[in-house]
């Protein structure tokens, strides 16, 4: 456990991190999103941290808490990731943003007043595009979520949900019609993970829609989202704009969500079979001793 002190001029808190929150990585900023020459600031884990790239283009980060400690830092699938403790050996494989083919980019970083633990579990829950994302993601009456597998790859310790499929009336900025669209989603890391999806330009491949949470707080968050897909119709803003529409859209249920931490407990919502995925993330969430970000009475 890591003693948080508070920042200078915050309100006097003392706050016990777990090891495992304290020693991972998390992302700051997309790479295009930051410019050369230019300092940023924001927090992670409650702490204020000053982020960048000088003049050469090397990026570093530290504490802005008056000390300057330098941070570990790397620069990985289009992301630069920080960790305030000491961050394991490895990091995840994603081996599509090496494919020539496939177009890598940033599609935004969006700050959400919930736990980023939450933003996760809303990033893979399915049985809500028929109501959130109407006309695109999903389409009333087709609102059942077909049956799917959970599967935990002990080895490296993610978990899948794979043969998943929902009628999708526009899934992508380049489709022109509905389909069937196939999903996979990956939990690599409590607040990191992967979707899969049908590439609308060709069917036989998927895109890969990447959430990268980024936890401020308890209860705030920055999901930055990426993309690497198969497309060669759509402009790289045309692609920005159809994301942040879902997303937009996500905003509206993840602000009103309450509580806006994660419970753990399956007792406080009701599980049903499109849950499955959900209940699996909670109870992998709990067995790696997660607390920071989830729901906890007094
Ligand atoms: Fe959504």
């Amino acid at each position: 456990m890591k003693a948080i002190t508070p920042n200078p001029g915050e309100e006097e808190k003392q706050m016990e991190i777990e090891a495992a929150v304290w020693n991972e990585w998390y992302p700051v900023a997309i790479m295009e999103d930051i410019a050369d020459g230019r300092q940023y600031r924001t927090r992670i884990l409650d702490r204020q941290i000053t982020y960048g790239r000088d003049k050469d283009g090397v990026f570093s980060a530290s504490l802005a808490d008056g000390s300057a400690t330098a941070c570990r830092t790397q620069t990985c699938y289009h992301t630069y990731w920080v960790s305030l403790g000491e961050p394991a050996e490895g990091f995840f494989a994603l081996p599509e943003f090496e494919e020539a083919d496939r177009r890598v980019l940033g599609l935004g970083s969006v700050q959400i007043h919930a736990s980023g633990l939450r933003v996760v579990e809303n990033f893979l829950d399915m049985a809500h595009f028929p109501f959130v994302h109407s006309g695109l993601l999903g389409e009333v009456p087709n609102t059942d979520v077909k049956p799917y597998r959970v599967v935990h790859d002990k080895e490296n310790d993610e978990i899948f949900a794979k043969d998943c499929s929902f009628y999708q009336p526009m899934a992508g900025a380049a489709a022109i019609g509905g389909i069937d669209a196939q999903y996979t989603y990956r939990v690599v890391r409590p607040l990191s993970s992967i979707l899969y999806k049908t590439s609308v330009s060709d069917s036989s491949r998927r895109d890969v829609i990447c959430l990268f949470s980024q936890p401020i707080s308890e209860d705030w968050c920055v999901a930055h989202l990426l993309l690497a897909c198969i497309d060669e119709l759509n402009s790289d803003s045309e692609l920005r704009l159809f994301q942040q529409t879902i997303v937009g859209q996500d905003l509206t249920i993840l602000s009103n969500h309450l509580p806006r931490t994660l419970p753990l407990d399956q007792k406080f919502e009701v599980p049903t079979r499109a849950d499955a995925m959900s209940a699996a993330y909670r109870r992998w969430l709990s067995d790696k001793g997660i607390a920071y970000g989830t729901y906890r009475t007094a």
